[in-house]
């Protein structure tokens, strides 16, 4: 059977999760691994529906998505998660019970993922029409040690993708 790990993307709204996630399922497909996404927006609709963005909420949030990424990964599956998870705790958590687990911090600034604003959600929090917001009146802690910092606002997505693959190979994980 192939070998199941966990890439947990994590990082500020708009700071590039989910395209950079996008763009390595077909690189890891073409290396032979089995692939799923596990989509913080498309998590909130299905297996988290119903949650808010309160720090339990998110807890909870992030421990379904961790536990569901690791039933993927001991089946031989490449658990791809892509949530803000903005809470450090939380993801050592996930981490401790998952042995093969590599995290990946989405590192752009807020004034970069504000101007982007794909979703209109940072002008929102803005206008205090959204409370709570991540990076704007709700916390993101750092990770103090990830195995891969993506820096966005230097680095395409194909140069981020081929970080990735390349620190995965360093790891013997492909
Ligand atoms: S997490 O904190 O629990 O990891 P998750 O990644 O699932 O968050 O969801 C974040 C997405 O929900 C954002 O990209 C944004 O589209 C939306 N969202 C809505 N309200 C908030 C909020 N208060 N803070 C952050 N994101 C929010």
């Amino acid at each position: 059977m192939e070998k199941g790990f966990i890439l947990w993307f994590t990082g500020l709204s708009g700071s590039g999760k989910t395209t950079i996630s996008k763009a390595l399922e077909p690189e890891l497909r073409a290396r032979g691994c089995k692939v799923e996404i596990l989509d913080g927006d498309v998590v909130r609709t299905n297996l988290s529906k119903g949650l808010g963005f309160s720090k339990e909420d998110r807890d909870t949030n992030i421990l379904r998505i961790g536990f569901v990424a690791h039933l993927l990964s001991r089946n031989g599956v490449v658990a791809i998660t892509a949530a803000i998870s903005p809470y450090r705790a939380i993801r050592g958590e996930v981490r401790a019970m998952e042995p093969n687990f590599v995290e990946i911090y989405v590192k752009a600034s807020l004034e970069v993922c504000e101007s982007r604003d794909v979703k209109g959600l940072y002008a929102k929090a803005r206008a205090g029409e959204i409370k709570g917001f991540t990076g704007i009146d709700d916390p993101y802690e750092e990770p103090l040690n990830p195995e891969i910092v993506c820096n966005t606002a230097q680095e395409s997505v194909s140069e981020s993708v081929t970080k990735i693959l390349s620190k995965l190979e360093d790891l013997g994980y492909i």
